[in-house]
């Protein structure tokens, strides 16, 4: 079954402390409010990880996850993380192939998909981006570059294997510009990559992943968005650095 998910992407914001803080109220108005969506996720950096797995701990519905891991299973790659270290602190999420490691960190597609096989091999579920650059949606080519992107990223997964997958559509453009794809742009490209999805892996397949919307997501343009017949929930950069937006964010599936 297709679940709804809200994730957060605190990128690299906050400061130990003030991470655990603002962790902590998004657990306890969790625990007291009811949250319509399925999972809540909150990607931390790294140091935040180990403590916030064990504050999510217990907390239904609430989950940690990694912004990146290194490919390699270990050894002498200074400065990364692998998916087992992620693992071992009690996080379930990874991101891969947000399009500020493709872009500030030259992530290629082939990179994201040995990414994702050390994801899967750790039983970490990849929150796996996708979307355009500003330039490729005016020049109308962005169902191609979206679709190389799924392909060359993801489509040598068995189907068990993509159905650990969580797809997250973020038109680059929108990414903290402010400008939100409006409901109808976001809703033809999530149909179109739940097509893509279908003729590679079949129906059923397609209508149990779940594709998450993101760019400059906020409380008044999230419902909007999520009542789109092919959007499950939302990548929420800026507005999940403040828990009661979050929270609204989160509570749109009551
Ligand atoms: O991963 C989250 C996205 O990059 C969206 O960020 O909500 O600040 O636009 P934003």
């Amino acid at each position: 079954m297709r679940k709804n998910i809200v994730a957060g992407n605190w990128k690299m914001n906050l400061e130990y402390e003030q991470g655990v803080s603002l962790f902590s109220e998004i657990v306890n108005m969790a625990k007291d409010e009811v949250i319509g969506a399925q999972e809540v996720v909150v990607c931390s950096p790294a140091i935040h990880l180990s403590s916030i797995a064990k504050l999510s701990s217990g907390v239904a519905n609430v989950h940690v996850g990694a912004q990146n891991i290194h490919q390699a299973e270990s050894g002498a790659y200074t400065g990364e993380i692998s998916a087992s270290q992620v693992k071992s602190v009690g996080a379930e999420y990874v991101i891969l192939g947000h399009s500020e490691r493709r872009a500030f960190f030259k992530e290629t597609d082939a990179l994201l998909a040995d990414k994702t096989n050390a994801a899967l091999k750790h039983q970490l579920n990849p929150i796996f981006c996708i979307g355009e650059t500003k330039e490729e949606r005016e020049s109308g080519s962005f169902f191609d570059v979206i679709k190389t992107q799924l392909e060359a990223g993801l489509f040598h997964l068995s189907a068990t294997e993509f159905a650990q997958v969580v797809l997250a559509y973020e038109p680059v453009w929108a990414i903290g510009t402010g400008l939100t794809a409006s409901p109808e742009q976001a809703q033809e490209v999530h149909a179109f990559i739940r097509a893509t999805v279908a003729e590679k892996y079949g129906e059923a397949v397609a209508d149990d992943t779940s594709i998450l919307y993101g760019g400059s997501c906020n409380p008044s343009n999230a419902e909007s968005l999520f009542s789109q017949k092919d959007i499950d929930g939302g990548l929420i950069g800026g507005a999940s650095l403040k828990s009661r937006d979050f929270l609204d964010i989160v509570k749109v599936f009551n």
